[in-house]
């Protein structure tokens, strides 16, 4: 079973074909250092490039895979949440093949692909805790099944990787710069006492994370920015690294005590290439006689590898969409509206 997936939900155009469970190939064009200029994703910019790559990336990886496109028996593309005229190219094409190809189509929730393609690396499990930790969401869900995913909290304001990257400007970093504070951080000493744990005075599960930028503004001051090898710097990111990890480890513990059946954490998302975060929630974890799976890092960001796996995962599974099927952008909820080939 020849399985497509489409990714195009913001600025990364990727495509990659899962054969049988096994990765067979993919491709990516990142814009990342066009939307580098503007200090963040332009999305007028973004749709225009993902029409001008997605063709010609699609010949290329089926020239990699050895693959006429009549061989491919089921198409996944990401339909959201995302950038609406972004989604719109990738649902476009995948419609489009699959109607040419007459074969099933599928949308793939954006979030739970990211989270599901831990499966390539180790073995599912169900039910388990995820946690969505990226540039765009910070989402904490109870797991049921590959199609089946319950929210417990998100953020009700910026995503995790949305503050290291704003935090990461402040700094004078260029934007992502995530990897940059996680990278220095390791080489100073946190504070813990630096910078607050937001939003846990409450007894949910969601997360607020803007308030930890305006602190680290705060205590920035109108101080010159110092350059990399500074003390003062490495401890800034140290501590400001270890409050996003401090909180994001309370919300998930608070979730395993009110849900004790979830032995299993999958972790994902760009943030999850983050060392503290996977040590921490690794040990978590292993302290509740657990475990914690993360993705290989280059796993961890946008790419097409997890919406063909989850496409094939939900292909085992029996379940397709019609070609009406709806583009979701950011903000509104995705409807569970597959539809399964077994109740036909
Ligand atoms: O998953 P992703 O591509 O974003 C969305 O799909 O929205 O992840 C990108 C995000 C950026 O905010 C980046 O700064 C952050 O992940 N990131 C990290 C690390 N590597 C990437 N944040 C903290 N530590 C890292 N090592
Ligand atoms: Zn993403």
């Amino acid at each position: 079973m020849i399985c497509l997936g489409i990714e195009t939900s913001c600025d990364e155009t990727a495509l990659a074909v899962i054969e049988d469970g096994r990765v067979a190939g993919s491709v990516l064009a990142s814009q990342t250092n066009l939307h580098a200029l503007f200090g963040g994703v332009v999305p007028e910019l973004a749709s225009r490039e993902h029409c001008r790559y997605i063709g010609p990336l699609f010949d290329e990886l089926m020239r990699r895979c050895c693959l006429r496109p009549a061989d491919i028996t089921y198409v996944a593309v990401a339909r959201g949440p995302g950038l609406l005229g972004s989604l719109l190219v990738g649902v476009a094409f995948a419609k489009a093949l699959a109607l040419g190809l007459d074969c099933k189509f599928i949308g793939v929730n954006h979030l739970h692909a990211h989270l599901l393609v831990n499966g390539l690396a180790h073995k599912l499990s169900f039910p388990a805790l995820g946690l969505l930790v990226s540039g765009g969401h910070t989402h904490l869900y109870h797991i049921h099944s590959p199609q089946f995913f319950t929210q417990l909290g998100r953020t009700l304001d910026d995503a995790a990787g949305e503050a290291f990257d704003k935090v990461g400007k402040l700094l004078g970093f260029p934007y992502p710069s995530g990897h940059l504070i996680d990278a220095l951080g390791r080489e100073g000493v946190a504070d813990p006492t630096l910078f607050p744990r937001p939003y846990l005075d409450n007894d949910n599960l969601d997360f607020s994370f803007s308030g930890l930028k305006t602190a680290v503004a705060a205590h920035l001051g109108s101080r010159r920015l110092p350059d990399k090898t500074d003390d003062d710097l490495k401890k800034c990111c140290a501590s400001f690294n270890l409050a996003v990890v401090d909180t994001l480890c309370v919300k998930v513990e608070r979730a395993l005590d009110r849900r004790p059946s979830l032995r299993v954490l999958l972790l994902a998302g760009g943030v999850a290439s983050n060392f503290l975060l996977r040590e921490r929630m690794t040990a978590l974890m292993g302290k509740r006689g657990g475990k914690t799976l993360v993705p290989p890092p280059d796993l961890c960001t946008d790419n097409a590898v997890m919406i063909a796996y989850a496409g094939w995962l939900l292909y085992s599974n029996r379940y397709y969409h019609s070609l009406d099927m709806e583009t979701i952008p950011r903000g509104r909820v995705i409807p569970d509206d597959m539809l399964s080939i077994s109740s036909k």
